[in-house]
């Protein structure tokens, strides 16, 4: 949506490594996340990762009579105010995603992470405490998956763990730049 690009190129001449993107996800590229998300029977609780302007949120919460909850975290607090302002009665958390254990998860559900992290430009302390929080909360959900897009067909960031490996999924022309989603499953 055009009136999501001021306050995203804001964010980005602020904080560039963290944004690390030109442009929200566009509609094609959403769509193919919520269905790479519902790809599966239960999805389970729903926990967006970086969700910036509330592209992909908007998909994910069109559907999200198919999950547990649908849940948002986001650390620019100027993007989160909008997230909130779009999506009344969701819960959308002002932190790193690092911290997503403060989340209080039942122990043993079905968990699906959506991100947009941009975890090629991040800073590398920033990179390593996200993908031990990924390990350790993969750990802890029964059925675990992470969806993630990322430019120029290349794979995301490495495996965190072993029991998670990579499948790639489709790559979406219609995004500026082309955009590849992937999957990081459990083995
Ligand atoms: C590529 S942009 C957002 C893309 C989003 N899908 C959209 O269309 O607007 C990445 C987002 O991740 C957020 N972010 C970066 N590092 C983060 C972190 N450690 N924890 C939570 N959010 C983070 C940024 O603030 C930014 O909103």
């Amino acid at each position: 949506m055009k009136s999501d690009l001021l306050p995203f190129w804001r964010s980005f001449l602020r904080d560039p490594r963290h944004i690390g993107a030109i442009a929200p996800a566009g509609r094609p590229l959403s769509d193919a996340m919520a269905r790479e998300v519902l790809a599966v029977a239960h999805p389970g609780i729903v926990i967006e990762l970086g969700a910036g302007t509330g592209s992909i949120t908007q998909a994910l919460f069109e559907v999200r009579h198919r999950m547990t909850e649908l849940i948002a975290v986001e650390k620019t607090p100027e993007l989160a105010v909008r997230l909130r302002q779009k999506f009344p009665g969701m819960r959308i958390h002002v932190h790193c995603a690092s911290e997503v254990e403060r989340l209080s998860l039942p122990r043993h559900c079905d968990l699906t992470l959506v991100s947009s992290l941009p975890f090629r430009s991040l800073p590398t302390r920033d990179k390593q405490r996200l993908s031990s929080a990924i390990a350790k909360i993969s750990e802890m959900a029964s059925h675990f998956r992470l969806i993630q897009y990322s430019y120029f067909g290349r794979l995301p960031f490495p495996s965190p763990t072993k029991n998670l490996v990579w499948r790639r999924s489709h790559t979406i022309v219609r995004n500026l730049p082309p955009a590849t989603v992937w999957v990081l499953e459990q083995t």
